[in-house]
């Protein structure tokens, strides 16, 4: 496959609509960053790398985070994290409160805010008050990149604008669905969020989720193969939160996105790819990245169907 002129075709037929989409206000840190930023690097399981763009910069990963935690409750919970969390789309914005109180503080599924507060929890109750530096040393193993940080700025911005985060926490709190401090939960939960990926190094770090649970550089098995199937479902399935179906329909693959302006997707066996394009639509999915993964599919003839 000519992955390299299959990208450069991408970034072309992207270019025009790169800027119309809107930066996320709700983070003010967010709303800082360039508009015209347009990168994408795939990394096949032979280990074969392609980018284009701005495929070297790194921006805040957001929600796309939230697979790297489950990585970790799952593989320490198994599945007595499906008491707490479910795993079904909730059809509802990913910071929306509805649901909670009907379903008794027990989320649809780890993706949205409430959910992916519950799998933080349940890291903190492994690796107590050192839950942040687990999920930096997770990702930085992830990726082979052992620079990675949090962006303190983008955090704090967060903390003082995160309103419905702390409602959720404390809602599900009430239900004793919460079981650690909500100030350590929201600082672990921002601060994932906060972590600055480029294309490359996300194109890396799903390469197990790609390759039946196992990280090519250095060889090492991270996941099952059964539990690699069961977060590319959740991602296929809950990734982008409500405007999951369409996403399927348009793309084909198992994704997560962030209102950095990321999305990350997999095609079990073959390859991970990852776009960033900080302009989003009004589902906060980036606008040129849902595009150029719905071209990628359409060019290569491949998906997951
Ligand atoms: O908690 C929030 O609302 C953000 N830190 C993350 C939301 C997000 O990335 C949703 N993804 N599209």
């Amino acid at each position: 496959m000519d992955y390299e002129s299959i990208l450069k075709e991408i970034y072309s037929e992207v270019k025009p609509i790169i800027s119309e989409g809107k930066l996320f206000s709700d983070i003010p840190a967010l709303a800082l960053v360039p508009i015209n930023k347009f990168g994408m690097a795939i990394k096949t399981v032979q280990g074969e790398e392609f980018t284009i763009g701005d495929s070297n910069e790194s921006f805040s990963i957001q929600s796309i985070s939230k697979v790297f935690t489950l990585v970790m409750a799952l593989k320490e919970w198994g599945d007595k994290l499906w008491k707490r969390v479910g795993r079904d789309p909730s059809g509802n914005a990913f910071n929306s409160l509805v649901q909670l109180e009907y379903e008794r503080g027990i989320p649809r599924n780890p993706f949205i805010n409430a959910g992916a507060l519950v799998i933080v929890d349940c890291v903190i109750s492994s690796k107590l008050d050192n839950a942040k530096n687990a999920v930096l040393e997770t990702v930085r193993n992830l990726s082979g990149n052992h620079f990675l940080e949090f962006s303190n700025e983008v955090a704090i911005s967060e903390k003082k604008t995160g309103f419905r985060n702390a409602a959720l926490a404390n809602f599900m709190k009430s239900f004793g669905n919460i079981h650690n401090d909500i100030d350590l939960l929201l600082d672990t939960y921002y601060h994932q969020c906060a972590l600055m990926m480029s294309c490359v190094d996300l194109a890396r770090a799903f390469i197990p989720l790609a390759n039946g649970g196992v990280m090519l550089n250095p060889p090492k098995t991270i996941l099952t193969r059964s539990q690699a199937k069961k977060i590319n479902s959740l991602m296929l399935t809950c990734g982008l939160y409500n405007a999951v179906g369409d996403f399927a329909y348009r793309v084909g693959l198992p994704s997560k996105s962030g209102v950095g302006g990321g999305i990350v997707a997999v095609i079990p066996n073959i390859l991970s790819v990852c776009v960033w394009s900080p302009g989003l639509d009004g589902f906060g999915n980036s606008l040129a990245g849902s595009l150029a993964l719905e071209l990628f599919t359409t060019k290569t003839g491949l998906s997951i169907f």
